[in-house]
């Protein structure tokens, strides 16, 4: 039976779900979490469904054999083509994340709106699912982020290359007038600012962050898992590659946090 006391599990391709991971200790501080960032095997985005599937599964037997209460799928690429798979495979619980259009297709003036994201979600039976049972009938222009993840997982956010991409991809966007954008990828938060300034402050940027925050808080609690009380938590990274980066990306909470680079 699992207890309150065991750890948030959380994986990701790479560092991207950090994005997601600070949303999560930021409103569960006092739980303890285990992040698994498989950097080896970064980008997901261009791989087959089959591969995606097998590396899910690889990253939640690791964390369950590290008593994980609850995983965290912060990774959008492998919500969409593996959560099916893994809720029936596994008995606890899982929470994924999928691109925000729902929320932008309801708000936008302009009925028109872009997402930015990786290949395999945007091919993903469930996005497809999902973008064509909207309540309205939103223009949607998609983007596949080709290159953005591995220039962030190489430290090069703040790059010539990253902004030459992010124009390339964002000006068809701009062209036909979208008012918002979805982030579609756990690893673009890390580039809002940088997204904001080439489309200008009238344009609105999403990603689902918060929400995913918001839904493990609620399913921790409907199983009786959430830790009472206030205490200090145990915060651990794994990373099977490039360690330096990590540590970099979350310098603003080196003393909480462990990081450790290990194969797996
Ligand atoms: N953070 C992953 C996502 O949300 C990146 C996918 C990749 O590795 O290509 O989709």
């Amino acid at each position: 039976m699992m207890k309150a006391v065991q750890p948030i599990g959380i994986f990701d391709s790479g560092i991207g779900g950090t994005s997601i991971w600070k949303e999560i200790h930021t409103l569960l501080p006092s739980e303890d979490t285990l992040y698994l960032s498989d950097s080896k095997n970064a980008p997901y985005g261009n791989k087959t469904k089959d591969a995606i599937i097998a590396l899910a599964v690889k990253n939640t037997e690791y964390l369950l054999e590290r008593n994980s209460k609850i995983i965290v799928v912060a990774c959008n690429t492998a919500t969409t083509n593996a959560i099916k798979v893994l809720r029936q495979n596994y008995d606890v619980p899982f929470i994924g994340i999928e691109p925000a259009i729902k929320p932008a297709a309801l708000k936008t003036k302009t009925n028109t709106i872009g997402i930015l994201a990786t290949k395999g979600t945007l091919n993903s039976e469930l996005f497809e699912k999902t973008s064509s049972n909207l309540s309205s009938n939103p223009i949607i222009i998609e983007q596949i982020g080709e290159g953005l993840v591995d220039l962030i997982e190489n430290g090069k956010i703040h790059s010539d290359e990253m902004n030459r991409l992010l124009k390339k991809y964002l000006k068809p966007m701009m062209n036909a007038n979208a008012d918002h954008i979805v982030l579609g990828c756990t690893h673009y938060p890390y580039l809002k600012e940088k997204i904001q300034n080439i489309v200008g402050a009238s344009v609105n940027i999403i990603d689902s962050g918060s929400a995913v925050a918001i839904q493990t808080k609620n399913i921790l609690s409907e199983h009786n898992l959430l830790i009472s009380g206030t205490r200090t938590p145990i915060n651990k990274f794994l990373i099977n590659k490039n360690k330096a980066v990590l540590t970099k990306i979350l310098s603003d909470y080196a003393s909480r946090i462990n990081i450790e680079e290990e194969d797996f």
